[in-house]
This record gives C-alpha cells, sequence and structure tokens, in this order.
C-alpha cells in the first residue's frame, strides 16, 4: 500500500467558529490505482489533498506514505519526500517568475540532485520521458518562454509536468482539467492513466466527468467527509 490514511481531520476557525474542513477522513491507495475525487465546492477536496500531499499538516489523523507516517518527519525531511516522491498539481498553478517555464519545469530535478539548472534550451533537453510529456501535453512549442507569457491553461499542463519529472511515486492532481479544453482535458486524463499504468498512483479531485471513465476508486465529498461511491447519500457530482 502507498497511501494509508485514517481518521484524518483539518480543523479551520472562522468568526470564531470550528469547522472541519476534513472530517475523519479515511483512504488508502495502492501503486497503480486511479483514485478520483468528486465533490461540490468548498466539500474540502483541495484541504484534503494538501494534507496527502504534506503541505499541510492535518489536526488529527495518520497519513502513512509508503510505509511513513509523515507526523514522525520534520518539515525538512517531509520536503525532500515531497520534492522527491509526490508529484503535486496545485488548483492554481504557481511558477517562479523569473525563470522560463522549462526551468520552472526541470526545477524538481536540480533540486533532488543538488545541481544548477544546466538546460535552458529545450532543443538542448535529451530527457526523452520529458519530452514525450511535453508532446503529449501540446506544449513543447511553449516552454523556453517565460511563465507571463503564457495562458493559465498553458501553465497547467506545463505544471503537471513539473509534477512528473521526479517520477514520484505518487500523483495529487487538484481539478487538473479546470481550465482546459475538450481535447487538452483528454491528454490530461490520458497522460495520468498512462503513469498510473506504470505504476503510479495517482489521486485526482475533479468535476470533469471523464474521471468516472479513468477512475478505478471513486470517491465523493461532501462536508469534509469522504465517501467511497455507492455509499454516498447525495449523488455522484
Ligand atoms: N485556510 C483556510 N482557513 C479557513 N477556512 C478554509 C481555509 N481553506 C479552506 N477553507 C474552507 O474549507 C472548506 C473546504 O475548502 P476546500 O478544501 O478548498 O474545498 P474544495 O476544494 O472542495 O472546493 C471551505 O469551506 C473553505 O472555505
Ligand atoms: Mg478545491
Amino acid at each position: 500500500m502507498i497511501l494509508n490514511v485514517s481518521d484524518l481531520s483539518k480543523t479551520y476557525r472562522r468568526r470564531g467558529r470550528e469547522f472541519n474542513a476534513v472530517d475523519h477522513v479515511e483512504f488508502f491507495a495502492w501503486s497503480g490505482d486511479f483514485s478520483v475525487i468528486f465533490g461540490e465546492s468548498g466539500s474540502g477536496k483541495s484541504t484534503l489533498l494538501s494534507l496527502l500531499s504534506g503541505i499541510h499538516r492535518p489536526t488529527q489523523g495518520s497519513i502513512v506514505f509508503n510505509g511513513i507516517d509523515f507526523s514522525t518527519l520534520t518539515d525538512a525531511e517531509l520536503s525532500t519526500i515531497r520534492n522527491e516522491n509526490i508529484g503535486y498539481i496545485p488548483q492554481d498553478a504557481i511558477f517562479l517568475p523569473q525563470y522560463t517555464v522549462l526551468e520552472n519545469i526541470l526545477l524538481p530535478l536540480a533540486i533532488r540532485d543538488g545541481k544548477k539548472l544546466e538546460v535552458k534550451n529545450v532543443s538542448d533537453l535529451s530527457d526523452v520521458e520529458i519530452l514525450s510529456k511535453l508532446e503529449m501535453l501540446g506544449i513543447t512549442h511553449l516552454v523556453n518562454e517565460m511563465p507571463s507569457e503564457l495562458s493559465g491553461g498553458e501553465l497547467k499542463r506545463a505544471s503537471i509536468v513539473r509534477a512528473l519529472v521526479n517520477k514520484p511515486d505518487v500523483v495529487i492532481a487538484d481539478e487538473p482539467t479546470s481550465n482546459l479544453d475538450e481535447a487538452n482535458g483528454k491528454n490530461v486524463f490520458d497522460l495520468l492513466d498512462k503513469i498510473s499504468h506504470s505504476g503510479t498512483s495517482v489521486v485526482v479531485a475533479t468535476h470533469d466527468a471523464r474521471g468516472f471513465k479513468y477512475g478505478n476508486r471513486l470517491y465523493t465529498m461532501h462536508k469534509g467527509k469522504l465517501f467511497p461511491n455507492g455509499e454516498s447519500d447525495h449523488g455522484g457530482l
């Protein structure tokens, strides 16, 4: 088992009142799983994914990833695991504005290897796996540009490739197709499907109905609670 989550809660305080954005969630995923979490806006999907990817710490409960309990790790240890083993695709792509898109994409590799960024131009890139992902998402011709020159959807696709460069054991994608057109949305699901078949565990939060087709484990989130589909009493999307 790659991810084993037990009794997970995240409590936020708003106007002096506490509420559980993630409420006693149980979740597990195996290598090669494609888990899809549906749920209305505000149901807690992004909060849950931020806990699974180690960005935020839970208020309660445990996350065991590859046999390691996150709560036993220092922030620095967790950062290393996040960079090398967890590919997180945030809802809104964040890029360093002073680097080209390609440099941003390659940054997790440079950090892992403790090296400076060497490849400046996509024509100098020899890693065929990264090249094929850029090609699959149709952004090869854009990555020499600065982030400010790209649209939101183009940056989103670039952030997906960036999340995959270190070949993580788990990929956690927060609405990866939210601002993409039909064809590009399909390409993203096809790429995630491909990497899940190569053994990576994929966890996606989405409103995209394609999730029903691609996912092998389907969930619905409602008011912080996670229901395996079929057990929820309020319907799918
Ligand atoms: N940092 C925060 N402080 C307080 N409330 C938050 C914070 N982040 C999210 N929330 C609230 O938690 C709930 C779940 O949000 P979120 O996880 O973003 O849901 P979703 O991704 O399903 O739209 C919402 O009510 C949201 O307003
Ligand atoms: Mg969200």
